[in-house]
């Protein structure tokens, strides 16, 4: 096999970094005990910083975001409730069913351009307060969107969702999984997104780049069912402050940096639109996700993705024409310039285009 000059630029996900040395060094040094008797003091501290650094009265360390969700969907609802989502939210498509395996509630999916259900259609999906029709348990957001292409939600639009909730009395959960990506793009803390939600949950192991975990977070009675759920789940774990320390840290050193991932995939968009056969907005990519298009005719997204992978680029193909990139810590924008560069080649293949546009 030839030796590549680089190391396979990964742009599959966020979630694939690896733990910084302050991380490992953490991790090594962590204090710990048995967490399901609530005595690891790491766990604790991080549970409590995130807990401050989301606004929240209380918050709970899980293993990953799909269990932090769920847990959130099965405490707010009753089996039989709908659940108002945005139908193509992560909760909805990449969550196995669990709400409705596990809660046993119904989606609600919205329709929304950008990710985010306007309040209008959140209302009108509420049915008549009429004893024989399902009740809505439970409205959640997903911001930043993933697979609207990492998209922020603008904060009146949230607040304006949570409200049509909060006249019904109905709980507000938001998928905050890159919470902090939003952060960065708005220029906003963190705590002033969560406010409209009742609950949060955002991912310690994607762009913050820790190796596992997440955090649920809420008001304290809500933390504590919700403590009772995550054992029902299987996710109780004990010396869990090894993993929490890696948390701490990526709270620490990484909140300040996504604006770079934010400005690699911008520049990645850049390129990626200069390409004949490749059609992307730069514009319209706040954060770290880049979806693009294949316009060319007879190109496909799985075959691209191949070639791109046999040059040593890693993405991922989300339908027939659309292709996904994430931009990471683990990616440098030197890294992003071989990424286009490639990318360009093999469209002239693909396609017999593929030259790049002058801007
Ligand atoms: C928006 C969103 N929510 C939730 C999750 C679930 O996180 P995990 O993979 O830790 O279960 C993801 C993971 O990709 C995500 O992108």
């Amino acid at each position: 096999m030839p030796r590549r000059a680089h190391p396979p630029i990964d742009l599959r996900s966020d979630t694939v970094t690896r733990p910084t040395r302050a991380m490992r060094r953490a991790m090594a040094a962590a204090v710990v005990g048995d967490d399901v008797f609530r005595e690891d003091p790491t766990v604790r501290r991080l549970e409590e910083t995130a807990a401050t650094l989301l606004g929240k009265p209380a918050a709970l360390f899980v293993p990953t975001g799909t269990m932090g969700n769920q847990i959130a969907v099965n405490v707010w609802t009753r089996p039989g409730q709908e659940v108002i989502l945005d139908e193509r939210s992560h909760i909805l498509n990449y969550e196995m069913g669990t709400m409705a395996a596990f809660s046993g509630v119904l989606p609600r999916p919205l329709r929304a351009a950008d990710g985010f259900p306007a309040p209008e259609d959140v209302e009108r999906a509420f049915r008549p307060p009429v004893y024989y029709l399902v009740r809505t348990g439970l409205v959640t957001l997903e911001n930043t969107h993933n697979m609207a292409g990492g998209t922020v939600c603008p904060p009146r639009q949230a607040e304006a969702v949570a409200a049509v909730a909060r006249v019904r009395r109905i709980p507000t959960h938001l998928d905050g999984a890159r919470i902090f990506n939003a952060a960065a793009a708005l220029d906003l803390p963190a705590a002033r997104l969560a406010r409209p939600f009742d609950s949060v949950m955002f991912c310690l192991s994607k762009g913050l780049g820790a190796p596992i975990g997440s955090i649920l977070a809420g008001p304290a009675d809500f933390i504590d069912e919700a403590l009772r759920v995550r054992k029902r789940l299987g996710g109780g774990m004990r010396q869990a402050g090894v993993i929490a320390a890696a948390g701490l840290v990526a709270l620490r050193d990484q909140v300040d940096r996504l604006a770079d991932d934010h400005a690699n995939a911008r520049r990645l968009a850049e390129g990626v639109a200069a390409i004949d056969g490749c059609a992307v907005d730069p514009a319209r990519v706040p954060t770290n996700i880049v979806i693009f298009e294949l316009a060319a005719a007879g190109a496909r997204a799985a075959t691209v993705v191949t070639r791109w992978q046999e040059a040593g680029v890693l993405a991922l193909a989300i339908d027939d024409r659309h292709i996904r990139v994430v931009t990471h810590y683990d990616v440098d924008r030197a890294g992003i310039d071989r990424a286009v560069a490639s990318l360009a080649r093999i469209m002239t293949g693909v396609t017999g285009k593929g030259r790049r546009r002058r801007a």
